[in-house]
């Protein structure tokens, strides 16, 4: 999907992906990112997650990155935050403490504009980009992630043949390829969908599994 499809979808409120709840993932699987008073988070194509909140009532600041200023609006204002906005090169930050959001593309951010970070938090951000995007999305992330930190993702799949995405189907396998030797995999869970969910009706997809990943950045040795 384009960029401007994207914030159409946003303008027009056609966000079937959007939660109205906090993510079940998230909420069973925080701990495993060591959260905390002084910890840097990032959620990539947050949208307006309201993630973003259980995140920071975890402690530390949250930094969220969405293409659609309108997105990172519409979450403020559920929130009932007012924010300060400065435009930055091609991004737009809106700084409401302890949230920053970034309107901006993923994969044009350095660590020199948005800092480092202790924990990343993924949710329909990597299945949401196209395959060409996925190596250049991984390394943006790994350019900003601490090492030893760590990435909680839930991934996505399902048979390929009958839907093309978004969101994309993404095995274990490319996971573990995309990362190579910069972070190691580790399957914390996985479960098939709902078939009630939107993501099966809207697709008519008879099966939809979702994986949840620990993904601990190494450093120069391999570590972790
Ligand atoms: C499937 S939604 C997921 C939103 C959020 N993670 C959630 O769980 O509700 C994908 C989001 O990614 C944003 N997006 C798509 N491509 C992007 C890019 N290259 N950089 C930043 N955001 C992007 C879209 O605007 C959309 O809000």
């Amino acid at each position: 999907m384009e960029h401007a499809d994207w914030l159409e979808r946003w303008r027009e409120g056609r966000t079937p992906f959007h939660m109205d709840r906090i993510n079940p993932w998230l909420v069973r699987f925080a701990q495993r990112m060591d959260l905390g008073a002084q910890r840097r988070v990032l959620v990539p194509l947050c949208g307006k997650s309201l993630d973003l909140e259980y995140l920071a009532r975890q402690g530390g600041s949250i930094t969220g990155v969405d293409l659609a200023e309108e997105a990172l609006r519409q979450f403020l204002e559920g929130q009932q935050r007012e924010a300060v906005c400065q435009v930055r090169g091609d991004a737009i930050f809106l700084l409401a403490e302890p949230f920053t959001l970034v309107a901006a593309d993923i994969l044009t951010l350095t660590p020199e504009q948005i800092g480092r970070f202790d924990a990343i938090w993924d949710r329909a951000a990597l299945v949401a980009l196209p395959q060409a995007c996925h190596a250049p999305y991984i390394r943006t992330l790994m350019s900003v992630l601490q090492p030893g930190g760590r990435i909680l993702m839930v991934g996505m799949e399902y048979d390929t043949a009958l839907m093309d995405g978004p969101p994309f189907s993404v095995s274990a396998q490319e996971i573990r390829e995309l990362l190579g030797e910069v972070g190691r995999v580790e399957l914390l869970a996985e479960q098939e969908v709902d078939p009630d969910e939107p993501i099966c009706l809207h697709h008519d997809l008879p099966w939809v599994k979702e994986s949840v990943y620990l993904i601990t950045a190494t450093d120069q040795e391999g570590e972790v």
